[in-house]
């Protein structure tokens, strides 16, 4: 991992700003293409990684009291609506994303309109929520982390934001432990994902960011310490497709 008091967006060295803006530019330009690329892209696989969040978001929910949960960086919304559907009794749901394009296209989805009594959406910076502190039951992001300019800043956020008792759930591609996948893996993100995000999305630059933005991200025990540094406690994680992604969970407690 690089320098972590230093910004990078992909393998360039760029100032805050810049990286704020750069990663908004990305996300401005895949906005549309988004759900269609991350299917084609990963084989249909982050779905089943979505779904083992969203158990374990339920799994702290009890039948008789309300929840509160945000999802950071929420895109287009996958997390929370996935979730409503499975489960939205008694659950109030605030989804926040720094890009007002992923917001208008969690907007225009039709969970929107099915679920508005649950819901927020806000156009937001994970590094400075628009929250009461102690006010969330959990905080998810999801493949939202690595393209926050300060980690730091928004882990300390997101401490603030939870209750006592409240879960973080980060759900991240983090680093092949499984001997014999990485070489295939490091193949086909160099060489195959921009090459796709060209041919179906007419845009390489964006899709060579993410797998940077992958490459330059810390490791599960790095990141775990991070997360301790934060101020959570019982951090975990759960290495999802041999390493490929990771679900790293903490306590404020
Ligand atoms: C790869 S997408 C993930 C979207 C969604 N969570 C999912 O799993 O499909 C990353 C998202 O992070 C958002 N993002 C980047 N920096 C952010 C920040 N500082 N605060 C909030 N959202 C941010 C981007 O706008 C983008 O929508």
């Amino acid at each position: 991992m690089k320098k972590i008091n230093k910004f990078y967006f992909g393998e360039e060295e760029v100032s805050k700003e810049q990286k704020v803006r750069l990663v908004n530019d990305v996300f401005d330009s895949v906005s549309k293409k988004y759900d269609l690329m991350n299917d084609i892209l990963s084989f249909g696989t982050h779905r089943i990684w979505k779904d083992i969040l969203i158990n374990m978001i339920i799994s702290m929910k009890s039948s008789n009291k309300n929840f509160s949960y945000l999802d950071l960086a929420c895109g287009t919304g996958d997390i929370a609506y996935k979730l409503l559907k499975k489960n939205s009794k008694k659950i109030d749901v605030f989804m926040m994303d720094i890009n007002d394009q992923m917001i208008l296209q969690a907007k225009q989805r039709k969970e929107h309109k099915k679920y508005i009594g649950n819901l927020c959406l806000a156009v937001s910076d994970a590094e400075n929520i628009p929250l009461v502190s102690k006010s969330m039951d959990c905080i998810t992001i999801a493949f939202g982390i690595r393209n926050v300019a300060s980690v730091d800043v928004a882990l300390k956020e997101i401490y603030r934001v939870l209750k006592y008792g409240g879960k973080f759930l980060c759900l991240e591609f983090s680093q092949i432990e499984l001997s014999g996948m990485d070489r295939f893996y490091e193949f086909y993100s160099k060489n195959i994902i921009p090459e796709l995000g060209n041919i179906i999305a007419d845009d390489r630059g964006s899709y060579k960011y993410l797998i940077e933005s992958i490459k330059n991200f810390p490791k599960q025990d790095e990141f775990s310490d991070m997360i301790n540094n934060a101020g959570f406690t019982n951090t975990k994680y759960k290495n999802l497709s041999g390493g490929i992604a990771a679900i790293h969970s903490a306590w404020k407690i």
